[in-house]
């Protein structure tokens, strides 16, 4: 049987105008798939970057973004029996999630408790968990070691500024001037990314035991820079020739050459690229734990904004601005 649902579409790549809200079909769940209705999802740097068509490895136009969601389960396929109807269930979908229903592989779902504000526990998804893998498995952050975070401010960013508070480390990192009160206030030590004050006050300290940094390109020539010995920078991302709209060059190139770092083992640092996988072992257990921190109320998920469905273009503007501290959340239920 079929439903009709809106989604939104980038039919062709392009600026916040191309962003459509259309109705389409949807088929009932196939065997091994769940029909889950759509509560929340996000827009990340991930879905402005695939608009622009600027996602490494991207699909083709049209494409219906939405990196991660929470939804209720309608409905089972064939041999799926973990999730009754109005379960709530999360998603790493990485397409798709910026609509009312999707057909998911019952094998992503994660379970959602009961109790949470869903806006905040669909900012997890992508943003949190990343953060908590680069810090847990990654670079293994203890108690007193000094780290430090491109772009305090973004999404990643505040997780990674909290998450590693929470083990003891210490925090510095970069944002904009009119970020630094709000920041500072939460306990790390901000330098403003438009100069490069900061590679003199890291250096003149010994270093930094990591660097996370998701700009790419000179950035992590500048972070491996501000290393200490035994110190290790975790590449997240390519995203400076977004942020600074200057064009883009190939990634894998720079991926590599950050990689090929590790080959001078006399300098005693290391380098490592993240990319967060549903199919990861980390990834289910890592997202509850989250769920439960969030629950607990350890963790505080600062949320940007909400919209609804139809306002998509004005979430991408939102972005567009980079005012604020923390996710946007499109609130795919509400008319
Ligand atoms: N590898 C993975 O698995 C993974 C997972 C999630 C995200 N990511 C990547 O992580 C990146 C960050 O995502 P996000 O959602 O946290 O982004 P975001 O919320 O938009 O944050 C962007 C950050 O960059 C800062 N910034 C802006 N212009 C800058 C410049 N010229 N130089 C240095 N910093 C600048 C912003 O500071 P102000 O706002 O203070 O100006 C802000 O802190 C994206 O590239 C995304 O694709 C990767």
């Amino acid at each position: 049987m079929e439903t009709t649902i809106r989604k939104v579409l980038v039919p062709h790549f392009g600026d916040e105008s191309v962003l459509q809200v259309t109705q389409a079909n949807i088929a009932s769940p196939q065997a091994g798939e769940v029909q889950v209705q759509i509560l929340h999802s996000v827009v990340a740097g991930a879905d402005v970057n695939m608009r622009r068509g600027t996602y490494p490895f991207q699909k083709k136009a049209p494409l219906t973004p939405g990196y991660s969601m929470i939804g209720k389960v309608l409905d089972n396929g064939a041999g799926c029996t973990k999730f009754a109807p109005g379960t709530l269930v999360a998603c790493l979908t990485k397409y798709g999630a910026q609509a009312e229903r999707m057909n998911l592989p019952e094998k992503f779902l994660v379970p959602v408790p009961q109790g949470l504000d869903l806006r905040q526990a669909t900012a997890l998804i992508l943003d949190w968990v990343t953060a908590y893998e680069m810090l847990e498995h990654s670079a293994k952050v203890t108690r007193g070691q000094r780290i430090f975070v491109h772009g305090l401010s973004g999404a990643v960013g505040t997780a990674l500024l909290q998450l590693a508070q929470l083990r003891g480390a210490v925090v510095f990192g970069t944002a904009s001037a009119s970020k630094h009160a709000e920041l500072s206030a939460s306990g790390a030590v901000v330098f403003d990314y438009k100069q490069k004050e900061w590679i003199r006050e890291m250096q003149r300290m010994g270093g930094v035991d990591s660097v996370f940094d998701p700009l790419g390109y000179q950035s992590f020539d500048e972070s491996y820079s501000i290393l200490r010995k035994g110190g290790l920078l975790v590449g997240y991302g390519q995203n400076l020739p977004a942020l600074t709209n200057t064009p883009r060059t190939a990634p894998v190139p720079m991926v590599l050459k950050l990689l090929a770092r590790n080959l001078a083992f006399w300098s005693g640092k290391r380098t490592t690229f993240f990319g967060l996988s549903r199919d990861s072992k980390h990834f289910a257990p890592d997202l509850a734990l989250l769920f439960n921190w969030l629950a607990e109320k350890r963790i505080r998920v600062p949320i940007k904004a909400v919209f609804a469905l139809a306002d998509v273009q004005e979430a991408h503007r939102m972005y567009a601005r980079g005012s604020g501290v923390g996710s946007i959340v499109l609130d795919v239920s509400s008319h």
